[in-house]
């Protein structure tokens, strides 16, 4: 299935397939969304089938404006309008206990449901079109990168979808935050662009996160949003390492994403400045993934960025993308590094010999 450019005659006949059962692939600004009638619980079977994700893995249902929470949920508290007011359209997805007519296959069995008004211009004329809630995960297979442009949707699943739009590339480039306010206490399950002290700002209290959260969240599992490719995680000092390690750069094909670290673009098969903003980071990170992920490389090295409280969303997705070969609690000193790159340039070795 090619995607086709979503001008008004593709954005109708897409609300038509989704009346229909079918499912339609669509832009938002975070990611691109594999989308069905969030009401026909046949319609959401067929987003588990073609993602090949577990049914008890719950959906956001995305709608098009703030009032229409009171269809899909139920005991609103105060807090969930003040988030709706402040941050719809956007990134944020606010979870609350679920209206009764919603379809258990879209909670996964839960009584909770996740609620976002996306700010793309094709997806809210979408939903105005359908006149419904749609019922989007992101719209890869289970457990790989999400995709941010309409040719990483056809990559990922174009023989199983009815139709993709074409918005263009995602401005976020992340998945939304997510926020739980079911309960008295409000949760952050998902972090993204947006931050957590903007969500506080606004709650006026603070915002828990689960260490082990009762819910399946699959983005809370270790390894998701990843590239086939082995990929690592190095601090700038492990990445020097790297570069001084003559005989293992001819060894192996590979793809460096660096930060702060100039890189000569001779030494690797691929070589990638990312950007110094974070939101600048953050759009282009899964497209760099998936190209790099393409080039039949041997390995990625990412180079680690800032760790400061506005990347946290960036380096969440970072984590789960990366092979968890170092303790994130060892003290951080730059023998330190080296000492831990040196074992790590040999497991390498060992891995690829
Ligand atoms: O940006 C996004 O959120 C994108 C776009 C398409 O809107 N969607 C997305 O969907 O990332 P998905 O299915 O890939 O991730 C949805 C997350 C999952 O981690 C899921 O477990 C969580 O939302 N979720 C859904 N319903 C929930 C609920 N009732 N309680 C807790 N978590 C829930
Ligand atoms: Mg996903």
């Amino acid at each position: 299935m090619k995607p086709v450019t979503a001008d008004q005659a593709a954005i109708n006949q897409a609300a038509e397939l989704l009346r229909q059962g079918r499912l339609v692939a669509l832009p938002t600004e975070t990611v691109y969304g594999l989308g069905a009638d969030a009401k026909n619980p046949e319609a959401v079977k067929r987003i588990f089938a073609a993602k090949g994700r577990p049914a008890d893995h719950p959906l956001i249902v995305h709608i098009p404006d703030k009032a229409a929470l009171t269809d899909w949920a139920i005991e609103i508290p105060d807090v969930a309008w003040k988030l709706a007011e402040r941050f719809w359209p956007g990134p944020l997805t606010i979870v609350l206990k679920k209206h009764p007519d919603v379809p258990m296959e879209v909670t996964g069995g839960q009584n909770t449901i996740a609620l976002r008004v996306p700010a793309h211009p094709v997806a809210l004329n979408l939903l105005n079109a359908f006149g419904g809630g749609i019922a989007a995960p992101s719209a890869n297979r289970f457990c790989r990168i999400s995709p941010t442009q309409a040719s990483h949707v056809e990559e990922e699943l174009g023989d199983k979808v009815d139709m993709i739009l074409d918005g263009g590339a995602c401005q976020v480039g992340l998945e939304s935050t997510i926020v739980d306010v079911s309960s008295g206490q409000p949760k952050l399950l998902r972090p993204g662009q947006m931050c957590k002290l903007e969500i506080e700002e606004v709650l006026q209290m603070e915002l828990s996160s689960p260490q082990n959260p009762m819910i399946r969240a699959p983005g809370m599992m270790e390894v998701h949003y990843a590239p086939t490719t082995e990929t690592f995680l190095c601090t700038s000092a492990q990445v020097q390492i790297i570069l001084q390690g003559d005989a293992f750069q001819h060894q192996h094909k590979m793809g460096i994403l660096s930060y702060v670290t100039e890189i000569n673009s001779d030494l690797f098969e691929q070589v990638f400045q990312m950007p110094a903003e974070v939101t600048d980071y953050g759009q282009l990170l899964y497209s760099k993934l998936r190209e790099f992920d393409h080039a039949e490389l041997d390995l990625i090295v990412v180079e680690q960025p800032p760790q400061t409280e506005e990347w946290v969303g960036v380096n969440d997705r970072l984590l789960k993308a990366t092979k968890p070969l170092m303790s994130p609690k060892r003290e951080s000193s730059l023998l330190n590094d080296i000492f831990i790159c040196d074992i790590l340039i040999q497991l390498f070795m060992a891995i690829f010999r």
